[in-house]
């Protein structure tokens, strides 16, 4: 846990992780997860999704996950919600922060939330005004901020301007995700650029995926642009049953240790997050 520079690392591994596995995950060892991650120092946990169960099984349990939740004035336990409808029920059961999620490809968007990128920052409306009525802040979410399954290469204007709608919205911290895990650091850096003519690095998180095993380069590139909050998943979980072939998200404890090798703090303990990660691989084998 050396080094001055701070770095944030957002937890996503309870939602993105486990929402890809074949297998449902039973509540209780999702509960479990997220308490060895609190445990460890992870002060951010994305812990569940207010989503359809029909279109993902994996996080029916949204309501019960959130509940029993462990709950800690340093920990910001926050939940993905794609309307008015999940907003509601995940404020009820407690929630700390929404997340929302549109995409940079309209393809992607359709496939994923049925809708138009414009239909879905029409829903948002509705989430972040329920969101601000209880204090609640409200992250968004840029989907294939890279590449999409479905058209290939993204144009980095196309991502800005996502971003800034959903910032205009009224969200603090926009996360660019790399939904496949293609990008090389050459395309990562040109996103960033243009995404940065129009947001500040200190409102930017990066959500890389590890298909192509590139994800620590592009954190470097994102870092060299001062950004400086990461999503990682525990173990290396994760990915989207909407993007075909992407492997999961940068391992929690590949960036951790990347990191504090780079002297950027993090306030995570290694020791007590190798436990969660163990954890997390075993629910994976036993989800399979
Ligand atoms: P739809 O079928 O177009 O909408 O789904 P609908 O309004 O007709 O609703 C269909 C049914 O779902 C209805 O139930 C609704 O009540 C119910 P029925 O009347 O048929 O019994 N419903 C809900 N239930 C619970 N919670 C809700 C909710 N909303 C409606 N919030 C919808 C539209 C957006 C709901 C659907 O497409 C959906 O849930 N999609 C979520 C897909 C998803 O979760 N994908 C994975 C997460 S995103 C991701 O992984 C990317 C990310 O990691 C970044 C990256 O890597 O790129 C974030
Ligand atoms: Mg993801």
């Amino acid at each position: 846990m050396s080094g001055d520079r701070k770095v944030t690392i957002v937890e996503v591994g309870p939602r993105d992780g486990l929402q890809n596995e074949k297998g449902i995950v039973p509540t209780a060892d999702k509960l479990n997860l997220i308490r060895l991650l609190a445990d460890a120092g992870l002060s951010r946990i994305e812990v569940t999704a207010f989503v359809s169960p029909k279109w993902v099984p994996q996080m029916a349990d949204h309501d019960a996950v959130m509940r029993q939740a462990p709950r800690s004035a340093r920990l910001v336990r926050s939940v993905l919600v794609p309307n008015e409808k999940g907003a509601e029920a995940a404020i009820a059961a407690g929630a700390d922060e929404l997340a929302v999620f549109t995409s940079a490809s309209e393809s992607f968007a359709s496939k994923n939330v049925n809708c138009t990128i414009a239909e879905s920052m029409q829903r948002f409306i509705a989430v972040v005004r329920i969101a601000k009525a209880h204090g609640l802040p409200v992250r968004g979410y840029v989907s294939c901020a890279v590449d999409c399954p479905y058209e290939g290469a993204i144009a980095p204007g196309a991502v800005a301007a996502v971003s800034s709608a959903l910032r205009d919205l009224g969200c603090y911290e926009i996360a660019l995700a790399d939904t496949i895990g293609r990008g090389s650091p050459d395309r990562v850096d040109l996103m960033l650029q243009h995404v940065l003519e129009r947001i500040p690095a200190s409102m930017l998180a990066c959500h890389f995926h590890d298909t192509s095993k590139r994800a620590l380069e592009n954190v470097d590139v994102a870092l060299m642009r001062k950004i400086t909050t990461f999503d990682s998943s525990a173990g290396g979980l994760g990915g989207c049953p909407y993007a075909p072939g992407a492997a999961g998200n940068v391992a929690t404890g590949a960036i951790v240790s990347h990191l504090h090798k780079c002297g950027y703090s993090t306030g995570i303990d290694p020791v007590g997050l190798l436990i969660a990660e163990d954890f997390a691989l075993g629910l994976r084998a036993t989800a399979r």
